[in-house]
């Protein structure tokens, strides 16, 4: 008997999409999946994200792990920076895998790891990519199938499965899921912080380490170095006032960048430390990218033959620093259980949720007040937060690791905290 060929639309070539891509080809060969992406070419800008724990071995397993050391930022911890411009306290690296710190082992800007995963799928047989297109509608038949209209040049197409990999906004996710296809905050759980990524020049007084600067107003400044002689910022704004977005939300999903820049100038008028050559750089960059922290909570990722994978359905939030990681676990899981079960693909679809909840629910955790207690309003509040700092990285208190070890952990349980097995799929067994 040979098995059926699945014909697979995946929705967006972010992470989780090729990685899904990459995993149903090595185990399920005979399968055809095409990758729809939104934007004319991968889309490549970002911070550094973290491969930790569980999602370490799943790239290692893709043979991928070498490549990811290679392309590894040159971060060497972070420091925290006070309201008078000195450092608070300062985090090196751990250097210990079982339980990183702040800065992981395996560090890689978002755009050189989306870039290696698109490379090592586009080539593949029955893997192909499709750019600047997206949906319009999604219609499941009573012979259990999907059919599916584009937007752009493709006609009406019809699947045995769709698989939204589409961000945090995801479009499959309101066609399917929502009340109201419309409403871009059904399904999030918004976290009162709105943020802004992009690319600027370094400077001489930049070091190896990360900066935080928080400025009154819940303003934070985070720099990162890369390994290419630039510098990635990241601007955050936070409040629980939610009022305070309102603005900005629709900026966000109805006007431009330069609007989106504007706005992001404004607040950072008056934030002290390097925020001026923060908003220039930013006015400067070509790579701006900004979007809402928030998670995605959902009861069910599938619903017949649609299914969710990574942000799309459970966006732990960057804050969380596993966004990556979940992904790469969930896009695996996913691929995995329809490997076993491609003849019953409401069989896999339900696994893949059963053996995905578990991790999920533990990254989606975050640390109680996250992120209002590290973004504080006030002055009094960046100094308390600054002396927390500085406590905490004194070397008396360091050296006793295992404190150190808890407190990462209670950070978030991903920091290293959990044992949570990866299943294994296919010749690894
Ligand atoms: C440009 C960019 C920069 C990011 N920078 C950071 C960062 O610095 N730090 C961090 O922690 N996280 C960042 N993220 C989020 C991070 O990539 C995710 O949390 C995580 O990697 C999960 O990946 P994903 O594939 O589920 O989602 P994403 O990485 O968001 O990928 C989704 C993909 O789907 C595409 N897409 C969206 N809608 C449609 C549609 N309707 N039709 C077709 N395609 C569509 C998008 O263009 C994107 O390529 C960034 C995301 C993007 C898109
Ligand atoms: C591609 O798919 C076809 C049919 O589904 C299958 O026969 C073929 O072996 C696949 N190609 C590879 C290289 O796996
Ligand atoms: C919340 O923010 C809005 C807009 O910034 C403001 O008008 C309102 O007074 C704030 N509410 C509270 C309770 O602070
Ligand atoms: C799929 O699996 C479920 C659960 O094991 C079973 O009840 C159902 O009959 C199966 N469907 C098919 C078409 O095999």
């Amino acid at each position: 008997m040979t098995k059926p060929a699945l014909d697979v639309l995946v929705v967006g070539g972010g992470i989780a999409g090729p990685t899904f891509a990459f995993w149903l080809h090595k185990l399920l060969p005979t399968a055809h999946i095409t990758i729809l992406e939104r934007s004319p070419a991968p889309r490549l800008s970002g911070q550094a994200v973290d491969i930790r724990a569980a999602a370490v071995p799943i790239v290692e397993r893709m043979g991928l792990i070498d490549m990811v050391k290679k392309y590894a930022t040159t971060e060497q911890g972070i420091d925290f920076i006070g309201i008078d411009g000195k450092v608070a306290g300062s985090f090196p690296k751990s250097g210990d895998m079982e339980a990183q710190s702040f800065t992981s082992e395996f560090e890689i800007l978002r755009g050189d790891f989306a870039k290696i995963l698109y490379e090592s799928t586009k080539s593949l047989p029955n893997i192909s990519y499709i750019f600047d297109e997206t949906i319009t509608s999604i219609t499941q038949t009573q012979t259990e199938k999907v059919e599916v209209t584009f937007k752009n040049h493709h006609p009406t197409q019809t699947y045995d499965l769709v698989v939204g990999a589409d961000g945090q906004s995801s479009l499959t996710r309101r066609l399917i899921f929502n009340k109201n296809p419309k409403n871009k905050q059904e399904h999030l759980r918004r976290l009162g912080q709105y943020s802004a990524y992009f690319t600027l020049p370094s400077i001489l007084s930049d070091t190896p380490f990360a900066a935080w600067y928080n400025a009154p107003h819940g303003r934070l400044i985070l720099l990162r170095p890369d390994q290419y002689g630039t510098r990635r910022c990241y601007l955050g704004v936070t409040d629980s006032n939610l009022s305070r977005f309102d603005e900005i939300d629709d900026i966000m999903h109805n006007k431009g960048v330069e609007e989106q820049k504007k706005w992001f100038a404004k607040e950072f008028e008056g934030a002290g430390w390097q925020s001026e050559r923060m908003v220039k750089g930013m006015m400067e960059s070509d790579d701006f990218y900004m979007q809402e922290i928030a998670q995605v909570k959902m009861e069910r990722w599938s619903e017949g033959r649609v299914v969710l994978v990574g942000d799309a359905a459970y966006c732990p939030s960057p804050i969380s620093g596993v966004g990556t990681g979940a992904a790469l676990v969930g896009s695996y899981i996913l691929a995995g259980e329809l490997s076993l079960h491609p003849d019953n693909i409401s069989l896999a679809l339900a696994q893949y949720e059963k053996h995905t909840r578990p991790f999920v629910e533990s990254v989606q955790h975050l640390i109680p007040g996250a992120p209002q207690v590290a973004n504080p309003q006030t002055e009094t509040g960046i100094k308390v937060f600054n002396t927390v700092a500085w406590v905490l990285s004194h070397p008396f208190v360091t050296k006793f690791g295992g404190a150190m070890k808890k407190f990462y952990g209670w950070v978030s349980p991903a920091f290293g905290g959990t044992k949570w097995e990866v299943p294994v799929y296919g010749e690894g067994k």
